[in-house]
């Protein structure tokens, strides 16, 4: 569920047909210098990590796995990208921790992008007595992985239907959003079902195949594979191979090498598959940011918003705290509630007079729809993002547009250079069709999205979840009046997400095998001796993912911890950081050591604070 690009996982998937991801999360470049363009194409994929330089001082590999793991009869396979940031010492050193692979969310969140933007910032929150690798692969079907989950033979026609749909306007505001945005999704559920891109021979499709069942078989891999390389690396400069005190290797070749995973997002619901699973392969797994994992399986998708209200509040609160350091005060304010009332006056008048956006021989309007997709975006990165939206929220209800787009345009300076190891995920502004592109468009140094994310995230969540495509417009319409009484803020963009599953056939759905439902649990019993209990992190605002999902989820994986960050914003990550955090996060990776339970950690800094 990451915010920002596309408004479907700008966080959770958004919404927008363009939006890619609900439960993602944007990376940010910091420390090493990541540079280029890299050609996958031209790495050879193969069996065994085969590590190439690529993007300046990373290594970039092609990992082929198979098609249908649970029928290791079908000879197909597809290629996973993987990422690494080597760690600063050598494998052989006694300081060695081992790998840690991250998933940044989604569903359809690029790992590699992630370890790209954000994995030096990651491998310094992580690191102390012990020194990490950071490692991250695109899942099945995602941006450089292989097939792709693309639908669509032309980019344009993506993005003409994209702003079909943006131009119907927000769900709940009238009856032809709903019709018009119905009419999109059974359009692209059946582009999709009947599409030739990511056809096999025999008439399968990698549609089928890229349940989060799958890429939880996919990480046993990458996790024996990686341990392998590691070995062979080792035996490769002669070095004794007792010394390694890593985590992740097996102390002999008997034992199995164990995962070390942190997962934001809908990265924790993978994080939770792969419990469930494979308990026997849990090394240290952080799940921050938590998915109600039967919410998600059941397509609902109805327990993320509890606490968006909360979240909006304390962008005011802060705001108003901040005098004038945030741009919405003013002497004559009295207090947030007031700040609030401007605001959403100025946001409900967009519903019947969009502003014109004029400039540089281009025009597009702002429309009540665009405008909550912003806000939507910017709650999840509090530090980086509300001064921004303080920023373009005066800047639009003044009128004056030119402020406006230099701000969003200014993100890229923005750095934080009192807070090393803080790597905001990117400030992008979110998708909004063809704003973003004339308006905003900013050269990155670096892969963020990619055009087809909205495909992938669909075709990931949609199978799976339950069907659901036996739901009427009516039965929709009162799905939409929950979400909206959860959040009147996001509910309707909310929504969006599930109606893409409404129009999603069932022969581009996962086999019931490759399918995994529950119970979402695991006993200590069955983890291997070198593992540890689940560490678990929620935001006390968290916009998509409550805290109370962390509570819930934690009670089924025995001896597991949850720990709170008083702070809003979504998930912990790097992005939303304190220092107590980052602390425990050193010591459980190091030692597999748990913080108390109950434990409430504060903030590193407020927005505005720098
Ligand atoms: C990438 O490499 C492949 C294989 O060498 C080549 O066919 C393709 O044209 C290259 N793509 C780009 C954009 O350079
Ligand atoms: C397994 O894959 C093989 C080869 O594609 C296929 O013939 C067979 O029907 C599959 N079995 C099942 C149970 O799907
Ligand atoms: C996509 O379609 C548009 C409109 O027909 C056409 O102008 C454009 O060249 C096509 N793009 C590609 C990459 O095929
Ligand atoms: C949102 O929060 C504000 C401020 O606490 C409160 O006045 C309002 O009733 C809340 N709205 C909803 C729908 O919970
Ligand atoms: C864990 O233990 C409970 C109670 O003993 C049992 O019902 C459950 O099946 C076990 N779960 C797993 C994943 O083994």
């Amino acid at each position: 569920m990451r915010p920002a690009l596309s408004t479907l996982w700008g966080g959770f998937l958004t919404g927008l047909i363009g939006h890619s991801s609900a439960f993602l999360i944007h990376p940010y470049p910091t420390g090493v210098k990541a540079t280029g363009a890299f050609n996958w194409t031209e790495i050879p994929p193969s069996r065994e990590l085969q590590y190439h330089k690529c993007y300046g001082s990373f290594e970039c590999a092609r990992l082929e796995v198979p098609l249908d793991w649970s029928n290791l009869s079908n000879p197909r396979s597809i290629v996973l990208a993987v990422t690494r940031l080597p760690a600063v010492v050598d494998v052989g050193d006694e300081s060695f921790g081992g790998t840690v692979i991250i998933n940044p969310g989604g569903p359809s969140g690029s790992g590699v992008a992630t370890v790209l933007w954000s994995g030096k910032s990651i491998q310094n929150v992580l690191d102390g007595d012990k020194h990490f690798e950071i490692l991250s692969f695109d899942p099945r079907g995602v941006q450089f992985s292989t097939p792709s989950l693309a639908c669509f033979e032309n980019d344009t026609l993506r993005y003409t239907l994209d702003l079909l749909g943006a131009g119907a306007g927000s769900l709940e505001s009238n009856q032809y959003a709903l019709d018009v945005k119905w009419g999109i999704d059974k359009s692209l559920g059946l582009l999709c079902a009947q599409t030739s891109k990511g056809r096999f021979s025999d008439g399968s499709t990698i549609r089928q195949f890229v349940s989060t069942a799958l890429v939880a078989h996919d990480m046993v891999e990458i996790v024996d594979q990686v341990d392998a390389h590691l070995r062979r690396q080792l035996s490769s400069r002669g070095s004794n191979q007792k010394n390694q005190q890593s985590v992740l290797s097996a102390k002999s070749n008997e034992d199995p090498p164990l995962l070390n995973y942190w997962g934001l997002s809908y990265g924790s619901y993978l994080g939770n598959t792969f419990a469930s699973m494979f308990p026997h392969r849990i090394g240290r797994m952080v799940l921050d940011g938590v998915v109600d994992a039967d919410d998600y399986a059941a397509t609902g998708w109805t327990t993320n918003l509890q606490d968006n209200n909360k979240t909006w509040t304390k962008f005011f609160e802060y705001c108003f705290e901040a005098g004038t350091k945030c741009a919405l005060s003013n002497a004559e304010i009295t207090g947030p509630e007031e700040m609030r009332t401007q605001v959403e006056n100025f946001l409900h008048g967009l519903k019947n007079n969009p502003m014109p956006l004029v400039q540089n021989d281009n025009a597009y309007i702002l429309t009540y729809l665009n405008m909550k997709s912003i806000i939507h975006i910017h709650l999840y990165q509090p530090i980086q993002l509300w001064p921004l939206l303080a920023l373009v929220l005066k800047a639009l209800m003044e009128q004056d547009v030119y402020s406006a787009i230099s701000a969003w345009k200014s993100w890229k300076s923005w750095s934080f250079p009192e807070l090393p190891d803080f790597a905001p995920l990117l400030p992008n502004a979110p998708h909004i069709p063809m704003l973003s592109d004339v308006f905003m468009a900013q050269d990155l140094p670096l892969p963020t999205n990619y055009p087809w994310q909205l495909e992938s995230g669909i075709s990931i969540l949609c199978g799976d979840g339950d069907d659901i495509t036996s739901r009427s417009k009516r039965d929709f319409t009162e799905y939409l009046d929950l979400l909206q009484s959860q959040s009147p803020l996001i509910g309707s963009i909310w929504a969006e997400i599930t109606l893409h599953c409404v129009h999603w056939p069932s022969d581009v759905r996962p086999s019931a095998k490759n399918r995994f439902t529950g119970p979402f649990q695991s006993n200590l019993s069955d983890y291997d001796p070198r593992g540890s209990p689940l560490l678990l992190i929620g935001n006390t605002a968290d916009p998509v993912t409550p805290v109370r999902n962390a509570i819930k989820m934690a009670e089924r994986h025995e001896g597991s911890v949850v720990f709170t960050q008083d702070m809003p914003g979504h998930c912990a990550g790097t992005t939303n950081p304190s220092v107590c955090t980052f602390g425990i996060l050193k010591r459980f990776f190091a030692h597999g050591e748990l913080p108390d339970a109950g434990l409430v950690c504060q903030a590193a800094v407020k927005p505005w604070d720098i």
